[in-house]
């Protein structure tokens, strides 16, 4: 069964290829440098750039798997979360696709998509277990007690992780994204240099907050100046990149107990880091714990992703009605 996976939630504009869970084509179209200036995504800037690059991408990834059009058996979306704009163009390339071809359409949940990352090229493992997602909007575990079900048992009550990885890279002269340049600038320095808050690691539950640890390491820039002294980037990136990663950690392994699973499964794109998922798998490990990590390419935004659940999803008959709505604030499936 040969599966096409589009995905343009956000600022990424990317199509993939899988053909009876070979991954034969899986291209990424980057804005970036669109939305840099802006400090953040400009939504309506996103959608436009889809439009642009979503043909062109789509040409030369059937081109790399060497297929057409007519040998697809299905086509899988992302339908939610996300910006509705951007989502609205995905799906409507999907939607022709399925119509021009008579192959059916699947919609996608963009975070069911960021775990299923870990199943490209293999097999799930046997339920439950539990799923850390991370990315920038969401800051979620959840609990999978059999495949394509949900419970999500923790939360962000502010900040998504890598909306705290962005605004404290912004801070910090970065630029954007800040995620994979605080990443990279963490690690020439001491992530015991400041000792800043570890927001809710106490408080026996498992939601999340990052607004206490981003004041603290404003308050702790401002006091330096105030000083006259130089802030160190590397120090004050790898102290606050390890407070979020000591939180996601316990957190994660807490889960996994309460749930009763021995199986991690990380996605989105803050497990990219390189500190998170170093700790994950020690610890995790350390734990008793089995951590499934998504290839670095897979924890990004992409469409490989969103083809493997896809193609799950129309395995076992389920197909999606042509007239379904893009919805931002999709909720994983029960
Ligand atoms: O999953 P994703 O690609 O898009 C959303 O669904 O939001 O995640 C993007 C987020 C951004 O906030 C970005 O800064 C963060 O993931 N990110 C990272 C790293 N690479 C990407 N955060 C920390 N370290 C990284 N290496
Ligand atoms: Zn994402």
């Amino acid at each position: 069964m040969i599966t096409l996976g589009i995905e343009t939630s956000c600022d990424e504009t990317a199509v993939a290829i899988l053909a009876d869970g070979a991954l034969r084509a899986n291209l990424i179209a980057r804005q970036e440098h669109l939305h840099e200036r802006y400090g953040g995504v400009v939504p309506e800037i996103a959608a436009r750039a889809h439009v642009e690059a979503l043909n062109p991408l789509l040409a030369r990834a059937l081109e790399h798997a060497s297929i057409d059009l007519g040998s697809i058996d299905g086509v899988a979306v992302t339908v939610g979360p996300g910006l509705v704009g951007a989502l609205l163009v995905g799906m409507a390339a999907a939607k022709a696709i399925t119509l021009a071809t008579g192959v059916p359409l699947l919609g996608v949940n963009h975070l069911e998509g960021h775990y299923w990352a870990n199943f490209v090229e293999t097999e799930p493992p046997e339920p439950p277990f539990v799923a850390l997602i991370v990315s920038g909007g969401h800051t979620m575990l959840v609990h999978v007690p059999a495949l394509f079900h949900h419970v999500v048992v923790g939360q962000t009550l502010d900040d998504a992780a890598g909306e705290a990885f962005d605004k404290v890279a912004r801070l910090l002269g970065l630029g954007f994204p800040g995620g994979p340049a605080l990443d990279a600038a963490a690690k020439d320095g001491d992530p015991g240099a400041v000792a800043f808050p570890r927001p809710m690691e106490a408080s026996g539950d498992l939601d999340f907050s990052m607004s206490g640890l981003k004041t603290a390491v404003l308050r702790h820039v401002r006091a330096e100046q105030a000083a006259g002294r130089e802030i160190s980037v590397p120090d004050l990136a790898a102290s606050f990149q390890e407070a979020i990663v000591d939180v996601q950690v316990s957190k994660t392994i807490a889960a996994a107990k309460q749930v009763g699973t021995e199986t991690v499964l990380l996605g989105g794109g803050v497990v990219a880091n390189t500190r998170l998922r170093e700790r994950l798998r020690a610890d995790g490990e350390a734990a008793g714990l089995r951590v499934l990590i998504p290839p670095l390419e897979l924890c990004t935004d992409n469409a490989a992703m969103i083809a493997c659940v896809g193609a799950a999803r129309l395995a076992r008959g389920e197909r999606t009605a042509l007239d379904i709505a893009a919805d931002p604030n999709l909720q994983l499936p029960a």
